[in-house]
């Protein structure tokens, strides 16, 4: 199991990841910004880390973490976490997660938050075994947090 960030050789799987766990959006558009993240390092024109888990030459999961909030916050929040479901519970997501945690402490942050919803139900217990403290958000959301 290799964790490495995406190439030219990986984006049509991590774009396919990234509707797997947004199939409400629009392939090219999530398409679009994966491959224009490869040029730029930016989503969302913010600072983004992107990671694939690479299992026997086949992407098999993918996290995206981002700088969240003002720079006196040195948040990052977890924007993608996914793991294919045949590769679920094997320790993959812990990988990604290990890897997002070292890229947002080398950009200085001090805090990880993440969140989800009900059609998420593996991700409180997903998060609270990596050690996020839960809280409500608006609405449905929960919202997660952890110090780097
Ligand atoms: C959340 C997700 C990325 C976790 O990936 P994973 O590779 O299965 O995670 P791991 O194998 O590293 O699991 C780590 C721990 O989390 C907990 N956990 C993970 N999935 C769980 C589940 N379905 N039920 C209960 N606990 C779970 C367990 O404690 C697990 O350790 P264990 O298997 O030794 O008991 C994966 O379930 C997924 O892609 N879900 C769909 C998308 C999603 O919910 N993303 C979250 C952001 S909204």
């Amino acid at each position: 199991m290799q964790i490495v960030p995406p190439d030219a050789k990986t984006l049509s799987a991590w774009a396919q990841m990234r509707l797997s766990l947004w199939p409400r959006e629009a392939f090219d558009e999530l398409r679009r910004e994966a491959e224009d993240y490869l040029s730029s390092g930016k989503l969302d024109g913010r600072a983004h880390g992107v990671f694939l888990a690479i299992d026997l030459g086949a992407p098999i999961g993918m996290i995206e973490v981002g700088l969240a909030g003002s720079p006196e916050e040195r948040r990052a929040h977890i924007e993608a976490w996914f793991v294919e479901p045949s590769a679920r519970r094997r320790g993959v997501g812990t990988m990604l997660m290990a890897e997002a945690e070292r890229w947002a402490r080398g950009r200085g942050c001090r805090t990880l938050s993440s969140d989800t919803t009900p059609e998420y139900p593996e991700s409180p217990a997903a998060h609270a075994a990596l050690g996020f403290r839960a809280r409500p958000g608006e609405g449905v959301a929960v919202l997660f947090d952890k110090p780097l």
